[in-house]
């Protein structure tokens, strides 16, 4: 969810009111991506490297997930959406964490929808951990080296028993993944928008869906040998 300190600059407003709009958004593109049939959305709200920030803007970020969480919740609830975090929540503030906890618990039998919100999140940091458990397995006789396949480092991401991106979405028109899924995004597909996530509307996501449906997935196969999706 990128641009939203641009966007508050370009209107001459503070950067906290950007953050403000765009957790917002936020909340209407989940609305949208219920009503377009999209299952599973994530969204990267806060970097393992966006401590480096000043304090005045982290911690207006976490009033505002905790004011966002609590502002919403009952519209979440309505629509069945689940929320799940990854990232390392540990080091976030009581205020924030506690209630996130609460609504991780309590959505669990949610299934229209699933909110993934990455959180003091880091792909690089995500597998650092695995490699460390999967080590501790190791040395612990759990597991041998020749074991280890995708499916045990899978098991270990902080993503576990999510499906993998299909596609990612980048807006305020800058072309990196910037430490986000690394490993999980093998292949989806990357659409780059370049509006500023407050302004990333519906319309927005319809034309990176529409992107998106025009791209061919082969997966490492050539063209060739994929199945036409359509025999009509
Ligand atoms: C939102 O946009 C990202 C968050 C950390 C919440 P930015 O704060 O990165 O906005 P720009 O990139 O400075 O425009
Ligand atoms: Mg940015």
């Amino acid at each position: 969810m990128d641009g939203n300190g641009r966007w508050a600059a370009a209107k001459g407003l503070p950067r906290l009111e950007g953050h403000r709009r765009g957790a917002e958004r936020l909340i209407e593109t989940i609305d949208s991506c219920i009503d377009l049939g999209v299952t599973t959305l994530t969204v990267f709200a806060f970097s393992a490297e966006n401590w480096k920030r000043p304090l005045e803007e982290v911690s207006g970020l976490f009033k505002l997930g905790e004011w966002i969480l609590r502002a919403h919740l009952a519209r979440l609830e309505k629509r069945n959406v689940r929320l799940r975090v990854i990232g390392d929540i540990t080091a976030l503030p009581e205020f924030v964490r506690g209630p996130l906890e609460d609504v991780m618990e309590s959505s669990k039998g949610n299934s229209a929808f699933t909110l993934v919100v990455a959180l003091n999140y880091g792909a690089r940091q995500e597998i650092v951990a695995a490699a460390q458990a999967i080590a501790a397995d190791v040395a612990a006789g759990k597991l041998t080296p020749a074991a280890v396949d995708w499916s045990v480092v899978e098991a270990r991401l902080q993503t576990a028993g999510m499906p993998d991106p299909d596609l990612i979405i980048r807006t305020s028109g800058e072309f990196r993944l910037s430490n986000f899924l690394l490993l999980q995004s093998a292949y989806a597909e990357i659409v780059f928008a370049s509006v500023f996530w407050p302004d990333f509307d519906k319309a927005q996501l319809q034309l990176a869906l529409a992107e998106f449906a025009k791209r061919e997935r082969r997966f490492g196969q050539t063209g060739a040998q994929l199945q036409p999706t359509s025999t009509k």
